[in-house]
């Protein structure tokens, strides 16, 4: 495995893969890897002739000091997992490689920038769609592959590749769960026990109202005994809960069985914020 810290040696790493023709597929990551990740990986690995891994922490994203100077790092253990896994190349470039200077670009998705992350997290997508960007012209990968863990960024992403003609094709993944439903996150190490206990409140959530929709309850009502839920976890503390469009995730007031929606979540376990999601239907 093939550790490129330069985009210049990324690119020297990846010209013959590109000069023989061979399918290059790519997994951009923050680090801090689990299953989750491994499960992008692992697809990649599948249909691609060469894999290759990005690992950078993109401060451009984070709209909270707070939320980018806790961000896990375990870069030893990342590249054991990935050396395993069969990755041929990893890049993990520094912050002044990938912005020698802040970049003066800002990206507005729109209709995605006024709901849910883009309501509660200002400026996150615009920093998302500016790191994209700039790795998908990097690596020039034939496919990429993202998580539907997070739903708003899969859409996000399809967005600029579509608006800004983008010659990959986005791969989605299903969302990788713990044994008791707790979608991985990185941010599920900075949890303490007693948190990590609470934390499978967002998936009990996402069931129960599942659960209540397809057995014809209405959404207004199932919302309000889901916020009761939350109330009587006290380390819980919530931002949203919405019933949403799954693929242009805007808020949608009465379940309609035959369009694709999606339940999404957003709440504060002690500090560290946790997002998931679950299609209802299709
Ligand atoms: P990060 O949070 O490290 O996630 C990297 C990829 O792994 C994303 O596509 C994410 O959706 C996926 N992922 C995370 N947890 C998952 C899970 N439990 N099951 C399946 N997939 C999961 O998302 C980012 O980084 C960044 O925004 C990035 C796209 C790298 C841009 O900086």
């Amino acid at each position: 495995m093939k550790v490129a810290p330069t985009i210049e040696e990324l690119r020297t790493n990846l010209k013959s893969h590109h000069a023989d023709n061979q399918l290059i597929g790519f997994v951009p990551t923050m680090g801090a890897l689990h299953e989750g990740h491994l499960a992008l990986v692992d697809k990649a690995k599948e249909s691609s002739d060469t894999t290759v891994v990005s690992i950078f922490i993109n401060p451009l994203q984070f709209n909270n000091a707070q939320d980018f100077s806790t961000y896990p790092q375990t870069l030893e253990s990342d590249l054991e997992l990935l050396e395993k896994r069969g990755v041929d190349v990893v890049f993990l470039p520094s912050k002044e490689e990938l912005y020698p200077m802040q970049p003066s670009l800002s990206i507005n998705f729109g209709p995605l920038e006024r709901t849910l992350e883009g309501e509660f997290r200002p400026g996150h997508f615009s920093g998302v769609g500016i790191i994209v960007s700039k790795l998908l012209n990097i690596v020039k990968p034939h496919v990429a592959y993202f998580g539907q863990k997070d739903l708003q960024q899969v859409a996000v992403i399809q967005t600029l590749v579509r608006d800004l003609s983008i010659d990959v094709k986005i791969q989605v993944v299903p969302t990788v769960r713990e044994s008791d439903g707790l979608a991985m996150s990185s941010r599920n190490l900075r949890l303490t026990t007693q948190e990590r206990k609470a934390a499978r409140l967002l998936y009990q959530v996402l069931n129960f109202c599942k659960i209540e929709l397809l057995a014809g309850r209405d959404w207004l009502t199932t919302r309000q005994e889901a916020l009761q839920m939350i109330r009587h976890e006290s380390l819980a503390s919530m931002e949203y809960l919405e019933l949403v469009s799954t693929y242009s995730l805007q808020k949608q007031e009465k379940f309609e069985p035959e369009q694709a929606l999606s339940l999404v979540i957003a709440c504060f376990i002690g500090e560290v914020r946790l997002i998931d999601n679950l299609p209802v239907n299709l």
